[in-house]
């Protein structure tokens, strides 16, 4: 085993920043070999790229992503570029030889999902996906609490993901339209928060049984007369004109998990008041969990075993590295918290620990695995569509929903 991973990163914005952070202090913190080098990034405008690059410490730029994949001195891909080119990146990595992790939704159609899995069975590279919010130490904690058993059988799953960025003030940017995103606020927060359930429980949603999605803001400005600027926030004053939102504000629909259980997920981006409140809750006949990315270092516990008076909600505080709390040991002394960047410097490390043949923290999504996730989403937006129930095949010989 090579003792250095050279990583190309192609997408240089929010992502971009996220697993540029990510690549920097994994080393520092986390057991390697291999240790990641960074090596190459890719982006498309040469300007704003060498800044980029001397800023995070990549020792290479190219406003070629091809190349950067294709040149013999990278091992592992890094794609953080928008929904609809994750398949031809991701399938030109690994038929390079490449190791590839790619950004959630795993793209932005099931077609397209398939064939980045269909490429992933046949090349030699490992594949990740950027579920990154099973590395909250919480969320993973959660993870072990329910596979260890604790709550019984499972009655209810209630899932949201809402945040409130998406107002008529928002421009067309990319992630209102539907040829590059594929869809809105579903494949955007829902695919999160499917990937979330899917990996506390250890189940899968095996139907939707109804949804209804809904664009409440039709028309959107267009920033500087086009649509798809970089941007990802909000406030681009333009008079360039309007142009048409293609894509969900907000999805809600109804499941059920493989084990019984009654699931309920709800994404948008019109939750005045909330911004990142990533939330589930899942209740058994022995206890119950609650999680809120907004309070990221709590995780909720009832033990429905516990007696009279002071049976109740305990709220752990899942910095503790001493208690095995999942990372914590990595980073600081307990109670000082995590924020939302460490989710992807765990995952890096989780990766790292992977090509290096040894085991994640917790179980780490592949192609074939988000592909289970995207074939929820698919599922969900048929039964809305059509305005019937979806049974979903998890056959990965090649079934879809
Ligand atoms: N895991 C998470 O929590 C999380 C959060 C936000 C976004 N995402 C995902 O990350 C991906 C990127 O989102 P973002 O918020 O960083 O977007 P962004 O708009 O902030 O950045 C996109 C980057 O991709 C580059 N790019 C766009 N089209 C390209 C092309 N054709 N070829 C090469 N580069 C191209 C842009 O130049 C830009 O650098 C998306 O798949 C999104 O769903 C994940």
């Amino acid at each position: 085993m090579k003792d250095q991973l050279n990583v190309a990163l192609i997408g240089t914005k929010f992502m971009g920043r996220a697993h540029s952070n990510a690549w920097l202090n994994v080393g520092k913190f986390f057991f390697t070999p291999p240790l990641p080098m960074m090596h190459t990034v890719a982006g498309r405008n040469p300007n704003d790229l060498e800044e980029f690059a001397e800023r995070w410490g990549w020792e290479h730029h190219t406003t070629d992503w091809l190349a950067a994949v294709e040149d013999p001195r990278i091992d592992l891909v890094d794609i953080a570029t928008p929904n609809h080119i994750h398949a031809e990146q991701a399938i030109a990595a690994l038929e390079a030889g490449k190791h590839v992790v790619c950004e959630k939704p795993l793209a932005g159609t099931l077609s397209d999902a398939e064939a980045m899995t269909h490429a992933a069975e046949k090349a030699d590279g490992q594949t990740f996906v950027w579920y990154n919010y099973r590395r909250v130490p919480a969320v993973a904690l959660a993870h072990r609490i329910v596979q260890s058993g604790a709550l019984g059988r499972l009655y209810h799953v209630r899932a949201a993901y809402l945040q409130s960025w998406g107002g008529p003030e928002t421009p067309l940017v990319w992630r209102f339209q539907a040829d590059i995103a594929g869809s809105g606020a579903h494949g955007d927060l829902q695919a999160h928060i499917i990937d979330a359930v899917r990996f506390v429980t250890g189940e899968e949603i095996v139907s939707v049984e109804g949804a209804i999605e809904h664009t409440f803001i039709e028309q959107r400005a267009l920033i500087g007369g086009t649509a798809g600027a970089e941007i990802a926030g909000t406030g681009a004053g333009t008079d360039a004109g309007m142009g048409q939102s293609t894509v969900d504000d907000a999805v809600l629909f109804l499941g059920r998990m493989a084990g019984g259980a009654l699931a309920s997920f709800e994404a948008t981006r019109l939750a005045t008041g909330y911004h990142n409140a990533n939330r589930f809750e899942i209740h058994g006949e022995d206890g119950a969990i609650r999680f809120d990315f907004e309070r990221m270092n709590e995780l909720g516990y009832y033990d429905a075993r516990g007696e009279g008076a002071t049976a109740g909600w305990t709220v752990i505080d899942v910095t503790r590295g001493g208690d095995g709390h999942p990372y914590a040991e990595a980073w600081w002394p307990d109670s000082h918290g995590l924020g939302y960047e460490h989710s992807f410097v765990n995952q890096a490390a989780d990766i790292v620990s992977m090509i290096g043949g040894r085991s994640p923290v917790v179980p780490m999504p592949d192609f074939k695995d988000a592909l289970r996730t995207q074939r929820v989403l698919e599922a969900a937006i048929v039964s809305a569509r059509e305005r019937m129930p979806v049974s979903i095949d998890h056959d990965d010989s090649g079934g879809s929903s």
